[in-house]
C-alpha cells in the first residue's frame, strides 16, 4: 500500500496543499493551513463494484409525507426559513461577530420553549452565566430552554442521546465544537467538518431542527471549508452594518423553500424586533422633497422593500479628477449609467463629483434600480426634487432603453399601500396602459431620455 501522503488544508478557503506553507497560496491567509488526517489510498484490486446490497428505485409521484414545519414564533425567522422549521433539518446560520446571531437564536429557542417544545442552547463561546445575563435582559428568563456551556461534540451527544430529543437545538457555534476522533484545535476544517457531520446525523436520525452558528471570514463567507455549506439543508446569513439598527436574515440555500426570502429585524435595547413593514425602516424622514432623491421600490425575494436611493452632485471648478463615491450599490453600474446618461440624453458629468448613497445603509442589488438611480443622477443635476409621492424603477441597456423587469405588479402595490401614488418604470407589454398592481398613475418610459424630458420639464 501506498503511504498516504500528508495532506495540509487551508481553514480559510478550504484548498488543499502537500507541503505546509506559512502563507495559504489560494487565497493568501497566513497560518490558517492545518495537517489533516490522511485519506485511505485504495488500491484497484478492492473497487466498489461487487459485494454491495441492492439500492431500491423509487417513482416520483410515490407517496411522501407532507413537509411539517413548526412555528418559531417569530415570524420573520420563520418566513427567511421558507415558512417555519423543518424537523430534522440542518440549518447553517453565519453572520458578522456582534450582529445578533446570538440573540436572534436565543429568542427563537426561548419562543419555542414558552410554546411547549424543547429548546436546547449549546454555547461554546461564552459561559452559561453570559447567556443567562442576555436572557435577563430580553426578558426571558423564564423561558425553559435547556441551556449548556460546552464544547465536546461526544459530551453534547451523550447527554442529547440520553434524554428526549428536543424540538430545536442551537449550537453556538460550530468553530468551537471539537470532535476527539479528529486530531487538530477546534475551529480547523476537519474539526469543523467531524462535528458537523455527527452534530447532523443526530438532528437526522431524531427529527430535530438543529441550527449551527458559522463564524464569518473578512471577505463575508462562513469560515471553514465550502463543506459545511453542502453538508446542511438550510444556510441564512445574518447581515446589517452594526452602526444601523436593522438586520436582514437572508436565506442562500434552501432545500426545503425559496431562497432569497428575507427576515427583517431591528436590534433594540431589549433584543432583536421584527419589522413587519421593512419600507418604512429605509425611506428616511422625508418631509418635504429634496433635489437628489429617488425612491425604489426594491424586490427581496418575494417581497418588495421601498428605500431611497440619494445622489449628490459637486460641480468642479477647476479641472481635478472628479471623485465617484458609490455606497450600497456597484460603483461599475453607477460608471455605466453615467456613460448612458452622457451618451444618451447628452447630460454632462465630467467635470462633477457624483455621490450615490443608499439610505439606511442597504444594499441594492436589483438590476430594477437603475432607472431610480437614473431619477436620483438627474434630479441633482437640474437641482429639481422628483415629485414627493413618486417611485422609479426599471433596468437601463447601454442603447438607453429602459427595460421591463421582474414583479412589476407587486412593487406597485408596495408603493401605493405606502402612499406613492406616482409610479415612473418600463412600458408594459400593452404599451404602458393600466396596471394591475395599483400605482394609481403610472408613467411609461420607453427611453431615458423621456425620464431626462420628465425631471428637467418640471412634471
Ligand atoms: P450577539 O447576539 O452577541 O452577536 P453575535 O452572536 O452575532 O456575535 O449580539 C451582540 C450585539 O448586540 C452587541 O453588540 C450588543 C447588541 N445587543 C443589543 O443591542 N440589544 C440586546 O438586547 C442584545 C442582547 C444585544
Ligand atoms: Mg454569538
Amino acid at each position: 500500500m501506498v503511504k498516504p501522503k500528508r495532506r495540509y488544508v487551508c481553514a480559510a478557503c478550504g484548498s488543499v496543499s502537500f507541503r505546509w506553507q506559512g502563507q495559504c497560496a489560494d487565497c493568501g491567509e497566513w497560518n490558517t493551513l492545518a495537517e489533516e488526517a490522511p485519506a485511505t489510498v485504495f488500491s484497484s484490486k478492492h473497487n466498489l463494484s461487487s459485494g454491495g446490497r441492492p439500492v431500491v428505485f423509487e417513482a416520483l409521484d410515490d407517496e411522501t409525507k407532507p413537509l411539517q414545519r413548526r412555528l418559531s414564533g417569530i415570524a420573520e425567522f420563520d418566513r427567511a426559513l421558507g415558512g417555519g422549521i423543518v424537523p430534522g433539518s440542518a440549518i447553517l446560520m453565519g453572520g458578522d461577530p456582534g450582529i445578533g446571531k446570538s440573540t436572534l437564536l436565543l429568542q427563537a429557542a426561548a419562543k419555542l420553549a414558552l410554546s411547549g417544545q424543547a429548546a436546547v442552547y449549546i454555547s461554546g463561546e461564552e459561559a452559561a452565566g453570559q447567556v443567562r445575563l442576555r436572557a435577563d435582559r430580553l426578558g426571558l428568563a423564564k423561558a425553559p430552554i435547556r441551556l449548556a456551556a460546552a464544547s465536546s461534540v461526544r459530551d453534547i451527544l451523550t447527554t442529547l442521546n440520553s434524554m428526549e430529543p428536543p424540538a430545536l437545538l442551537v449550537i453556538d457555534s460550530i468553530q468551537t465544537m471539537h470532535s476527539d476522533q479528529i486530531e487538530g484545535a477546534p475551529g480547523t476544517v476537519s474539526q469543523v467538518r467531524a462535528s458537523a457531520f455527527e452534530l447532523i446525523r443526530y438532528a437526522k436520525e431524531n427529527g430535530v431542527a438543529l441550527v449551527l452558528v458559522g463564524h464569518v471570514t473578512k471577505d463575508g463567507s462562513i469560515a471553514g471549508p465550502r463543506v459545511l455549506e453542502h453538508m446542511v439543508d438550510v444556510v441564512l446569513s445574518f447581515e446589517g452594518e452594526r452602526s444601523h439598527q436593522y438586520r436582514i436574515l437572508r436565506s442562500l440555500k434552501n432545500r426545503f423553500g425559496p431562497v432569497d426570502e428575507i427576515g427583517v429585524f431591528a436590534m433594540e435595547g431589549a433584543g432583536l424586533t421584527e419589522v413587519g413593514n421593512p419600507s418604512t425602516l429605509f425611506l428616511s424622514g422625508r418631509e418635504q422633497p429634496i433635489a437628489g432623491s429617488a425612491v425604489f421600490p426594491a424586490m427581496e425575494g418575494t417581497r418588495p422593500v421601498l428605500v431611497e436611493i440619494q445622489a449628490l452632485i459637486v460641480r468642479l471648478a477647476s479641472g481635478a479628477t472628479p471623485r465617484r463615491a458609490v455606497v450600497g450599490w456597484d460603483s461599475g453600474r453607477m460608471a455605466m449609467l453615467l456613460a448612458v446618461l452622457e451618451a444618451r440624453c447628452g447630460l454632462n458629468f465630467s467635470s462633477a463629483e457624483v455621490y450615490l448613497n443608499i439610505a439606511g445603509g442597504y444594499r441594492l442589488s436589483d438590476p430594477a434600480a437603475d432607472v431610480a438611480v437614473a431619477a436620483a443622477l438627474v434630479s441633482a443635476l437640474a437641482d429639481r426634487p422628483l415629485p414627493g409621492d413618486s417611485v422609479w424603477f426599471g433596468e437601463v441597456s447601454l442603447a438607453g432603453e429602459v427595460r421591463q423587469v421582474a414583479h412589476s405588479s407587486l412593487r406597485l402595490r408596495e408603493s401605493a399601500k405606502l402612499g406613492f401614488g406616482r409610479a415612473f418604470g418600463p412600458p408594459d407589454g400593452n404599451g404602458g396602459g393600466t396596471r394591475g398592481g395599483g400605482g394609481k398613475s403610472y408613467g411609461a418610459l420607453a427611453m431615458l431620455p423621456n425620464l431626462v424630458d420628465r425631471i428637467m420639464g418640471g412634471e
